[in-house]
Order: C-alpha cells, then structure tokens, then sequence
C-alpha cells in the first residue's frame, strides 16, 4: 500500500508588533491540515484542496506546498511523485499565515514519509522557497514558528539565522478577520524602501523591549515592543474599523493591538485568558451590530507547531 501521512500545520501571527520580518508564533484554533500520499507517477500533483473557495491554484508549481516539497526533493535528487490533498481551515489571503502553513505541512509531511533526512530547522528552508512564490520575499517570521512552534525570531534569512524565545503562559492572542482579502505581496509593495534615524531607533528601542520583556515576564514591556513604525501607520488604512478595534481591545485591558501579519487581519495581546476572551466576545458583537461578517479566535502561544495527525 501507497505511503501516506496525514500533518496539522498551525496559523501564525508575524511581525508582532515591532518585529517586521523578524518575529512571529504560532496559534491554535486554525491552520492546513494536509494528505500526502506517495504515488507511481514520478511527479508532485495536487489532488484537491478545500475550505479555499476554489480560489488556489491545483497547479504543482504555482502552489506554495508543492513548490516547497519540489525544492526539497531537487536538494535530495529524489524523483518519487506524491499526491498532495489540502483542506484549508483559515482564510486565504486572511493576513494568518495561509500560504506559509500549506508550504510547512507540505515539507514536513514530506520528510517524514521519507524517514527524516531533515530537520524541522533544516526544512524551513525549502518552506521558504514555497512561501515566495505566495509573498515575492525570503522572510521566515512566519514559516519558522508553523514549523517550530512558539515565538520565533529570525535574525538572518541568508543564512537563515533564528532563535526561540521564551513563551510567556499568560501570553494569550485574540485575532480578528474580516472577509477582506488583501495579498501579502501587495501589502509589502505600500511600504516605503528607507525609513528616517528617528523612525529606525524607535523601532530598535520597541523590539528591544517586546523580547525583554518575554525574557523578563514583564508585560509592561511587551507592550511596549508591540508598538511599530514600519509597517502600521501605512498598512491600517486598508483594514476596515481598524481604530475601532484597537479602542476596543486596549478599553478592555489588552497589553497592545496590531496587524495581525501583512493584512487584513488584527490581534490583541493579553496577560490572563478572560482578558482575552471578553475582547473576542466585544469584538464579535462590534461586528453583530454593524452587520459584518468576521473571524474571531483566542489562543495562547501554540508551542508544538506542524504535527503529525495520523
Ligand atoms: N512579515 C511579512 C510582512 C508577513 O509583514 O509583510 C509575513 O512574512
């Protein structure tokens, strides 16, 4: 009988704040869960992917899954075909990590059926590989905590250079999606190519602060490292009722509030569970009453990331 394995690859929260292009983690609650199968055809094919709307594509080379399972099998000379089944259980383009989780579970599932020749660290990567087709970037923030689990920080992409930080267990996520779909590619592209001293310390002086803090427990300074310079005051104008939310969540006692990725999607930070959770039900009730749609899911920082299902 064919080999197949069945893997679990979390969504992701990137940026956190402060940390563009550096720092991410993994949540719980959403994610791909994907079938690899090997097959007799030599070649990688898609068979079917669902949960995506039939919005992405069932082509091999332009799925960032397939893609990223190629690259690892040119790196071992490998020329066995797999079939590959998605079942998205997030939405596309949702700013939670989508295009990055299907290139994860498509490696890891890869090299298990392959009996291990990589690491989880050596496959972030060819995961990368798969994630640039989807964002035209080599960033790993948030490949490396779908693969690692936790929070992540990526000091070097070429040679690719990351750190686990410490998971405070008070950390919980609250995030926010609203069908908006807006691609990570074209949330890069608004982005100015130099940033002013003044703009550059005071994003040092946040990052520094958010991985003190984790270091330290002290919430204080996390919330300090959630601020950012780079990327909030150009990408918020695309998000829908995005000062609503923030007034919101800090009235309700969140650490700190921002994008949740490149966008559409948004998260708030808090230090006890029913914190976060009243921010999600104010939230959803935000949206019940100005009729709209939205996604809304509390997580504590997912430490296990990509895993085997069956
Ligand atoms: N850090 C990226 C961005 C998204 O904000 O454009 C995820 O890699």
């Amino acid at each position: 009988m064919a080999q197949q394995i069945k893997v679990f690859a979390p969504a992701t929260v990137a940026n956190l704040g402060s940390g563009f292009d550096l720092l991410g983690l993994a949540v719980y609650g959403a994610g791909d869960e994907i079938i690899v199968t090997e097959n007799n055809l030599n070649k990688l094919f898609i068979e079917k992917i669902t949960g995506d709307e039939n919005k992405l594509p069932l082509e091999a080379i332009e799925n960032t899954c397939t893609v990223a399972m190629q690259a690892m099998l040119d790196e071992l000379k490998i020329k066995t075909g797999f079939n590959v089944a998605i079942n998205k259980q997030m939405p596309l383009g949702s700013g939670m990590g989508s295009s990055a989780a299907s290139a994860v579970g498509g490696v890891f599932a890869l090299n298990e059926l392959l009996n291990k020749p990589f690491t989880k660290t050596e496959l972030i990567q060819f995961a990368l590989e798969g994630e640039y087709i989807a964002s035209k970037g080599y960033h790993a923030d948030n490949i490396a905590p779908c693969m690692l689990g936790g929070i992540t920080f990526i000091s070097s992409t070429q040679p690719l250079k990351m750190h686990a930080l410490p998971c405070p267990d008070n950390f919980y996520i609250t995030l926010l999606h609203q069908p908006v779909q807006i691609l990570t590619a074209e949330a890069r592209k608004i982005l100015p190519p130099h940033y002013t001293r003044d703009i550059v310390i005071k994003q040092n002086a946040a990052i520094a602060s958010f991985v003190n803090g984790l270091h330290q427990n002290d919430f204080e300074s996390i919330s300090f490292g959630l601020r950012d310079f780079i990327a909030e005051p150009y990408r918020k104008n695309l998000i829908p009722h995005y000062s609503e939310l923030k007034n919101i969540a800090m009235q309700t006692g969140a650490v700190g509030y921002n994008i949740y990725y490149s966008v559409p999607a948004v998260f708030a930070v808090s230090s006890e569970k029913e914190t976060a959770e009243k921010i999600a039900h104010v939230w959803k009730n935000y949206f019940i009453e100005i009729n709209c749609p939205c996604l809304c899911i509390t997580s504590p920082i997912n430490k296990e990331g990509v895993k085997i299902i069956s």
